[in-house]
């Protein structure tokens, strides 16, 4: 199993360091512009290779991603503080066409799996420039947020983050929702869960508030140290797992939908199964009125930006 990671900033090398860390992959060919940066990471990360499952680390150039099963896309620019991810969409549009061009010249059919901002516009794009089936061009999406989500409420409820299963879904961005309707807890709805509970939450605006965290996260942590990585490296190494190991995973990646709602070619998260092939199956999401629109908007949302670029 080959692994490029085209992109070897903080998020690309800690996409690395996490796939080494999982022993998933082979070999893991690093690829930047800065071909330094690239190859010093390499160096540094073959260094730990007696600790784990050896695997082969190469960086530089785009030839070194020769022959890859699945190409992780992270390069372009990053916010600046206060900035959204649908900001980034003029200077990270264009690259992205190229990275994937230059990616298949190299690479015949690699599943490709974009992680740069704003993922859900960029996973479109690299779907239409790649001329690849929808199902094997991915976006991290809402991973991380779900992750955010499930280690907010496990933090609130004092459970294991495991034992939550709820999902952020629509846009990886300020548009995206909840789909309260559906968590639960061990299989119990979280209401129910609420309802016997003695924390007596009801009113207090904690799921506001739990949300709120959930999708501002990344604006606090690039306020506090410029960028955020370690989480989504390990989101998109969970992502890797289920497709690697073909586990029909459920994760909220982001997909090109043919048709949403009267929408057409709109990419965005809901709860997908990964397997060896990419998207295999999209869940049927029962949501409330509520999150049924939000959800809409949150497409249209991306649809829109999307147009902007399309013309
Ligand atoms: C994140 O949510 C910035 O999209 C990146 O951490």
């Amino acid at each position: 199993m080959k692994i490029s990671i085209i992109g070897a900033g903080m998020v690309g090398a800690s996409i690395a360091y996490a796939t080494m860390m999982k022993g998933i992959a082979d070999e893991i060919a690093l690829i930047d512009v800065n071909i330094n940066l690239a190859e010093g990471h390499a160096l540094d990360l073959s260094h730990g290779n007696p600790y784990v499952k050896p695997v082969r680390i190469l960086g530089g150039d785009y030839f070194l991603s020769k022959n890859s099963d699945i190409v992780i896309i992270t390069a372009g620019r990053s916010q600046k503080p206060g900035e959204s991810r649908l900001q980034l969409i003029e200077s990270n549009a264009e690259l992205m066409k190229n990275i994937v061009k230059k990616t298949l010249s190299y690479s015949k059919s690699p599943l490709l799996l974009i992680v740069s901002n704003p993922v859900d516009v960029l996973t479109w794009v690299a779907w239409k420039v790649s001329g690849l089936p929808s199902h094997r061009v991915i976006g991290s999406g809402t991973t991380l947020d779900t992750a955010r989500l499930r280690q907010n409420i496990a933090q609130h409820c004092h459970l294991d983050p495991r034992s939550v299963h709820a999902y952020v879904i629509g846009e990886h961005g300020d548009s995206e929702i909840v789909s309260w309707s559906t968590a639960n807890v061990g299989g119990i709805p979280l209401e129910t869960l609420c309802s016997a509970c003695t924390a007596s939450c009801e009113g207090s605006g904690v799921f506001e508030r739990i949300f709120e965290d959930t999708k501002n996260a990344a604006y606090k942590i690039i306020e506090k140290k410029d960028a955020t990585y370690f989480g989504i490296g390990l989101a998109v190494v969970r992502i890797l797992e289920a497709i690697i190991g073909d586990s029909h995973s459920v994760l909220t990646i982001s997909t090109v939908h043919n048709e949403f709602e009267g929408i057409k070619e709109v990419p965005f998260s809901v709860p997908s199964v990964l397997g060896r092939n990419g998207v295999e199956r999209i869940l049927p999401l029962k949501l409330s009125e509520k999150e049924r629109a939000g959800l809409i908007k949150s497409a249209l949302t991306i649809r829109k930006a999307i147009d902007t670029i399309s013309k």
